[in-house]
């Protein structure tokens, strides 16, 4: 799919990896609806994107529903959706606190697995409803996971659940949305400087990527919006979850 001309609805768009896809997207001729909190920064990254502005909370099912019509409404259409919105809370299966809160494990659930799933199968119905192209294609969904779906480190137990059920929905989804020809992937980062690294001490962001092949380095935002224009621009990338992450394997801890 084509960069030039295509209309992308961006979640957690404010900030980091989301924010880094939409300014590749704008410079490459296509227009942005940014998704992310109220008290994000989205307004002002928006306003220099010539792209519109739709404060929403992913973990609100309903309501997010409304805001993606309405960002597709003015948006004239739907091609594309990226979702980085999702994050952690740390702790053991069994602390020195006891058992691993329920709830704590349910609501890192909502926020990534629940909430990359509602937002996807709302935007494919918008996708589902615009004309193909030349190739069949009618949209291309783009989520986020974490190398921790496949070596989550000690403490990492909710978060590992959460991205790996985004890893492992990718594949199912691209067969349920095939016939359609909408595509889905998933990129998986190692540690990148965003904005939820931001409190990441210099000490832990060395320890984190000593183990990286090359380079050993934190990410930028900008490789994985490079990565998410090759996802759009080509057909064959479909189900598939890709690490992006350096040839990092995190060690337990
Ligand atoms: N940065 C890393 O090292 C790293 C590594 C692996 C995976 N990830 C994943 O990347 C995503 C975070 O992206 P980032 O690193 O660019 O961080 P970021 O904080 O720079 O950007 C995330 C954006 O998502 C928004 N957001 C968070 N919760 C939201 C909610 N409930 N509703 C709407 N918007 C919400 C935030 O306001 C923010 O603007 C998460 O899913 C995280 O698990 C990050």
């Amino acid at each position: 799919m084509d960069i030039e001309g295509l209309k992308a609805i961006i979640i957690g768009g404010a900030s980091g990896f989301a924010r880094a896809t939409a300014e590749r997207i704008v410079a490459g001729g296509g227009a942005v609806a940014i998704l992310d909190r109220e008290e994000s920064a989205g307004a002002e990254v928006a306003a220099s994107l010539g792209g519109t502005w739709h404060p929403t909370n992913v973990l609100d099912f309903d309501g997010i529903a409304v805001v993606i019509d309405e960002a597709v409404d003015t948006l004239g259409g739907l091609h594309v959706a990226v979702n980085t919105a999702g994050g952690g809370k740390a702790g053991r299966t069994l602390g020195r606190g006891g058992p691993f809160d329920l709830d704590d494990f349910r609501a890192v659930i909502d926020l990534n697995l629940i909430g990359t799933f509602n937002t996807n199968r709302l935007c494919a119905a918008h996708m589902a409803e615009g004309d193909p192209n030349d190739d069949g294609e009618r949209g291309v969904l783009i989520n986020t996971s974490s190398i921790a779906a496949f070596e989550g480190q000690i403490g990492q137990v909710a978060y590992t659940a959460a991205k790996a059920g985004i890893a492992g929905m990718t594949l199912t989804m691209a067969r349920d949305l095939g016939s359609l020809g909408i595509r889905v992937n998933t990129i998986a980062p190692s540690l990148f400087a965003t904005g939820l690294t931001a409190g990441v001490t210099e000490d832990r962001a060395v320890n984190l990527t000593k183990d990286a092949a090359f380079p050993k380095r934190l990410g930028r935002p900008d490789e994985y919006a490079r990565l998410a224009i090759a996802i759009i621009e080509n057909p064959m990338l479909n189900g598939d979850t890709i690490r992006l992450d350096a040839g990092t394997r995190f060690a337990p801890k």
